[in-house]
């Protein structure tokens, strides 16, 4: 059977059909709706595995664990209502002819009868360097409308929330207010009880959530019941302006907050509204830095006088906003589309995911970023998870990858942390960074102590910011005389992979001790510290010799390197051979990268390379890192993986890192929507170089 023969047959299985849509660059798993932080973060799930195929109506959207957020979009065209967000009830839902992403962007192309056309764009802005804007936790979604048969026709748009953002237990009891400033009319809806750095099925508990648009001619609000306020539009056409003040649990009755336009004639001159999404909290992180435990303001806070003052500026910065996202946009399609259009695929879904697990907070004089480990365990600023991301900070603002190490820096230089080597993480659930003065984190150390060497080198390198590695010297000094200890025999311990199980001797993290020791040679070079430069250069070398005789089967055909020191027929991704060449360090001989770059392809599966003889999954940062450093290729395979994977894997779960190189499923219940995709930046750092 032709594949055209397949998809006809697919179509007809269906209860109704559905026009199709095209998909471009790729279908991902997911689709990024309102991806900004930890706690916005909404998506279309795609996948088989229980997404419907990547279609905006027809499925209500959901926080990337799964639970849905409730969100609707209604448009009465010549009196008749039609769905064009979400699953309301009764309603026929628009058909979809596209879908595409960018950097920062989604959007969906949608038709109603042939009569209007409908374009509806979520934006996400990353503004890496501008921290006013980078520091507001909201999204915009806009939605144009045209005539597409030449005729006018008459139009009316709407569109609601439900109470399901401002609690992960829908028994909870909801309040919310209707309000206007100037032009702007938005709805506050917020936990009635609020539980100050709370999460609940990692949903936060506390802040309020604001629903907003410019009020232009023909505007109507309400809130209450959902099937009373959609149908009163689907009915009417307009809103009552009215507020439901029966304050109660979300599931209740399920209240709704809604905005609706009457757009009047519309014809072949695009009319379009705005909608804002957005969640403010005073406070946003516990911190255990220099001052003890103390509570620190999310970092718009610095910048306006209230919360109303911020939701004004985001609403009314469109037009700025989305010139400087498609500038990004522009940006990493250029230059990842040099390397190629796969690795362009993979890219543009990867960065606003890398920003969408931090959050900008502090003050004007002491800024931190504070990051998510979403998905595995919730741990805040986990060193082996800001690594594997590092490449996306580094290539759009090293001042971010500086942000988000300050709070472990801070935390271990004021004495708060007991053992030698580096802290896993700076807290064991976000927003609390309260540390961990017991010294009972998760004990990675040899991993960790690597990734900060490596990581304050390369910031270094981005910024010549000589003060950093001045200030952090000590620390920095003292995590090397660990991995002096440990790095050339590695004890039995896990890596960052740890799922995968603990082991003696590893290979690929015995290289990371080696590269981190090469590195604090030349942060002490850098520093004056010229003795120290030569004795952990001659030590880093001297182990690397040694490495290449331990962790190296040199008579396999082809060679490779083992996952474990003498397990002859053991392998894995090399991926910590990325930091030799990021930092120029040369510590590596060349011929150990053509070895590796000859034996991928040799056991490459059907969606990639696994991660090692362990298993038959393999984690995408990791592969996107031995690409980097790959031949071409061996490169263009990996990212011909990847970008395929994107296309096709059931999974239907935001960006998942883990996926089956022989399935394309993805194995678990962890690893979905983590910042580590970001290490698909890791090509363009190579090819950009690291030097201002
Ligand atoms: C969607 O497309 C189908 C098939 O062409 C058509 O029958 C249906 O009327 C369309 N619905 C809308 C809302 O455009
Ligand atoms: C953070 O700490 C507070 C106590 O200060 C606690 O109530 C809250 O549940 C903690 N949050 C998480 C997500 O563990
Ligand atoms: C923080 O700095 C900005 C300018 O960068 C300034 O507008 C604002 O007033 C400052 N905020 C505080 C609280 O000092
Ligand atoms: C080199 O560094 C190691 C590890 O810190 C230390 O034990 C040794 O004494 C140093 N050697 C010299 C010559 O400084
Ligand atoms: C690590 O490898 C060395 C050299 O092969 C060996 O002597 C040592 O026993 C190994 N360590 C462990 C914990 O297996
Ligand atoms: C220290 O830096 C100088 C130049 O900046 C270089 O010539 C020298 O080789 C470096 N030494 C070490 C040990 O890296
Ligand atoms: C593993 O391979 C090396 C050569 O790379 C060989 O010297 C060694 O004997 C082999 N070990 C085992 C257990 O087969």
């Amino acid at each position: 059977m032709t594949p055209f023969f397949l998809v006809s047959l697919l179509l007809a299985l269906l209860p109704s059909i559905r026009a199709a849509s095209t998909f471009s660059p790729a279908r991902p798993p997911a689709q990024p709706l309102a991806v900004r932080s930890p706690y916005l973060s909404a998506w279309q799930t795609v996948g088989s595995d229980g997404g419907n195929g990547g279609y905006l109506a027809g499925q209500w959207p959901s926080f990337w664990p799964g639970q849905t957020l409730g969100w609707t979009g209604l448009i009465k065209v010549d009196g008749t209502a039609y769905c064009w967000l979400g699953n309301p009830a009764n309603v026929p839902f628009v058909n979809q002819t596209s879908y595409s992403y960018t950097s920062t962007s989604s959007v969906y192309v949608q038709s109603v009868e042939g009569k209007v056309q409908i374009t509806v764009t979520f934006l996400s802005p990353i503004t890496p360097d501008d921290f006013l804007r980078q520091s507001l936790v909201f999204s915009y979604i806009n939605v144009e409308v045209v005539s597409s048969d030449g005729k006018e026709h008459d139009v009316q748009l709407y569109t609601d929330i439900s109470a399901e953002w401002v609690s992960g237990d829908r028994s909870n009891v909801a309040q919310w207010e209707y309000g206007t400033s100037g032009r702007i009319s938005y709805h506050k809806v917020y936990r009635q009880t609020q539980l100050a750095f709370s999460e609940i099925n990692d949903q936060t508990e506390y802040g309020n959530w604001w629903y907003s648009t410019t009020a232009d001619k023909g505007y109507t609000y309400e809130s209450g019941i959902d099937v009373d306020v959609r149908g009163q539009f689907s009915n009417e056409g307009k809103l009552k302006n009215t507020v439901d003040t029966n304050y109660r649990a979300i599931s209740d009755k399920w209240p709704v907050f809604a905005h609706a336009f009457d757009l009047g004639r519309v014809g072949t001159r695009s009319t379009s509204r705005l909608f804002t999404i957005g969640l403010t909290q005073e406070d946003a992180i516990q911190f255990d830095g220099a001052k003890g435990v103390v509570p620190l303001p999310s970092l718009w806070t610095q910048y306006f006088p209230d919360e109303i003052s911020a939701l004004h500026f985001f609403q009314n910065d469109y037009e700025v906003a989305k010139s400087l996202s498609s500038s990004l946009d522009d940006k990493v399609q250029s230059d990842a589309s040099a390397v190629s259009d796969d690795y362009a695929t993979i890219a543009t879904l990867a960065l606003r995911q890398s920003f969408g697990a931090t959050q900008l907070v502090g003050t004007n004089e002491t800024q931190y970023v504070f990051m998510k480990e979403i998905s595995s365990d919730g741990n805040i600023n986990t060193v082996d998870v800001i690594f594997p991301a590092h490449p996306a900070y580094l290539y759009t603002n090293p001042a971010y990858l500086k942000l988000v190490m300050a709070p472990l820096f801070e935390n271990q230089e004021a004495g708060q942390y007991p053992n030698r080597w580096s802290m896993h993480d700076v807290g064991s659930h976000y927003p609390n960074a309260t540390g961990h003065t017991d010294g009972n984190d998760e004990q990675m150390p040899l991993e960790e102590c690597g990734n900060m060497l490596i990581m304050s080198l390369a910031y270094y390198l981005a910024s010549k910011d000589l003060d950093f590695l001045t200030k952090h010297y000590k620390l920095l000094d003292q995590w090397t005389q660990f991995l002096v200890d440990e790095a050339l025999y590695p004890a039995n311990q896990i890596s960052t992979d740890d799922f995968a199980g603990s082991l003696a001797n590893q290979t690929n993290l015995a290289l990371k001790g080696m590269i981190g020791i090469k590195a604090m040679s030349v942060i002490a070079n850098a520093t004056g510290n010229s003795l120290s430069a030569s004795n952990y250069s001659s030590i880093a070398s001297d182990y690397i010799s040694q490495w290449q005789t331990l962790g190296i089967n040199s008579a396999a055909n082809p060679p490779h390197s083992t996952l474990s020191y003498g397990s002859n027929n053991s392998w894995g991704l090399l991926y910590n051979l990325f930091g030799d060449k990021e930092l120029g360090l040369n510590l590596v001989p060349q011929s150990v990268y053509d070895m590796q770059s000859t034996f991928y392809p040799i056991v490459n599966g059907k969606y990639g390379v696994p991660l090692d003889t362990r298993h038959t999954y393999t984690k995408g940062d990791w592969e996107a890192w031995a690409a980097s450093i790959a031949s071409e290729s061996t490169r263009d395979m990996f990212y011909s993986d990847l970008a395929n994977w994107i296309n096709v894997t059931p999974t239907n779960r935001a960006l998942t890192d883990l996926y089956d190189t022989v399935t394309g499923d993805y194995p678990g219940i962890y690893f979905i929507n983590r910042p580590v995709v970001g290490g698909v930046f890791a090509q363009l750092v190579l090819e950009l170089g690291l030097h201002p």
